[in-house]
């Protein structure tokens, strides 16, 4: 890919290890080298977009093409198509609730290049009393079906406060249903596997173009598939389907909100940089970490050029990005779009940058607003945002924030999503 780009050296990212000498910068006057974020209300013709009609037609699409082209990278038109079909089913208890659970495969196409195989997998748990479809969230992750055995827990050390029960007891006891999509049985979380999985298949086993989509994209392109398999399947209210994940795989819920717009309401959990922190935030982890060899098949090949020291079109960085993550959370307004993070003190790292993400939520308000919907209710002024206090959420809007006071995981935050999901998708 740098040889296609004609990069010649990449800036090396900070350190996630504190304490090294190249540690990332968590100086907050150091923080905000390039304070002015891309307007997102302004057309590339210069004219301000003062109607939702104007978003729709043009604002949208053009911030999309760029996220697209220099980002996250294309879908391309001739993904193979998938078979969906039941491979397994079962009856069980999940918490205190009778679940209908089914196994799915979705098979994709490979007539086009049979060396290669994708097979999504996905397990879709629904209330068994239900009296109809019932909204159900898409969690990105692994899971297994109910009943079967569950690995054994450590037990909690004593004294510590009880946790909540598990977000899948709280969503059937709630009504909704749940579903596990194995994001790697997409495409693979690593540079390696981008000439397999459901990118290489496309790309019949070779490498991808600049634009080509990155590993968010194509989980993402997963979770829409689930949901093409959900809208025919009875006991789902395909009107009222989520998405969910965790560190990158909240970045991949973002992302999946952001170009899906069937996807009703999205639980963002510490995503971080290349989720809903803006890139053009100097504060743990960077734009050069994303460009790195560990991550950079998340995003598009084109996203190399921002972390480049050395090429034929010279030095780029974060303030050159066309676009930033106030953008992608302004691509799911005017659907409801919950940003969840704990705290670093329990190992929600510094590094996620949580003041980065929650700037970004205060600069795609008006998208929101200009939409007919309640943002965080904070203001715009991102550049002198502070942060709420944790366990405070601003849940009042169909933007909503909330950081909990543990660690690297959204758990804590679900008793608040998932009354604030039911008020915002009129679910009673
Ligand atoms: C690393 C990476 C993050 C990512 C996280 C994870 O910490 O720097 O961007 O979110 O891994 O997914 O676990």
């Amino acid at each position: 890919m740098q040889q296609q780009l004609g990069i010649t050296r990449l800036r090396p990212g900070p350190s996630g290890t504190e304490g090294q000498p190249n540690q990332a910068n968590y100086d907050e006057a150091l923080a905000n080298p390039f304070p002015d974020l891309p307007e997102v209300l302004k057309l590339e013709n210069g004219s301000r977009v003062s109607t939702a009609k104007q978003w729709r037609a043009q604002r949208r699409p053009e911030i999309v093409e760029l996220f697209e082209r220099e980002v996250l990278g294309r879908v391309p038109k001739n993904v193979p198509r998938v078979q969906w079909s039941v491979t397994e089913t079962a009856t069980a208890t999940v918490g205190e609730r009778q679940v209908s659970a089914k196994h799915l495969q979705g098979k994709v196409d490979n007539s086009a290049y049979p060396a290669l195989e994708v097979n999504i997998d996905l397990i879709l748990v629904t209330p068994a009393d239900a009296k109809g479809p019932v909204p159900v969230m898409i969690m990105f992750g692994g899971g297994r079906m109910p009943g079967a055995p569950a690995p054994a827990r450590a037990p909690a050390p004593p004294g510590a406060t009880p946790a909540d029960p598990p977000a899948t007891d709280q969503l059937l006891a709630a009504g909704w249903g749940y579903a596990y999509l194995n994001p790697t049985s997409v495409q693979a979380d690593n540079g390696a596997g981008l000439t397999r999985g459901i990118i290489g298949l496309t790309n019949k086993g070779q490498p991808r173009k600049p634009d080509d989509w990155g590993s968010l994209r194509a989980w993402g392109w997963g979770a829409s598939r689930a949901l093409d398999y959900f809208e025919t399947d009875k006991s789902v209210d395909a009107k009222r389907v989520g998405i969910e994940g965790v560190s990158r795989y909240g970045k991949a819920a973002l992302v999946t909100m952001a170009f899906d717009e069937r996807f009703a309401v999205v639980l963002i959990g510490s995503s971080g940089e290349g989720g809903a922190k803006l890139h053009r935030r100097n504060f743990g982890e960077a734009v050069e970490n994303l460009t790195g060899s560990g991550e950079y098949h998340w995003m598009a090949g084109n996203f190399l050029k921002y972390g480049t020291a050395e090429s034929s079109f010279g030095s780029r960085n974060a303030g050159d990005i066309p676009v930033d993550a106030h953008e992608l959370l302004a691509l799911c307004a005017p659907r409801a779009t919950f940003i969840s993070y704990g705290i670093p003190e329990k190992g929600d790292a510094r590094w996620l940058d949580q003041k980065g993400s929650y700037m970004a939520a205060l600069a795609a308000g008006p998208v929101f607003r200009l939409l007919g919907v309640k943002d965080l209710g904070q203001g715009d002024d991102y550049r002198n945002a502070k942060l709420p206090p944790v366990n405070e959420g601003l849940l009042a809007g169909k933007m909503a924030w909330r950081q909990h006071d543990g660690g690297h995981t959204d758990a804590p935050n679900w008793k608040y999503f998932i009354p604030w999901a039911n008020r915002e998708l009129g679910i009673k």
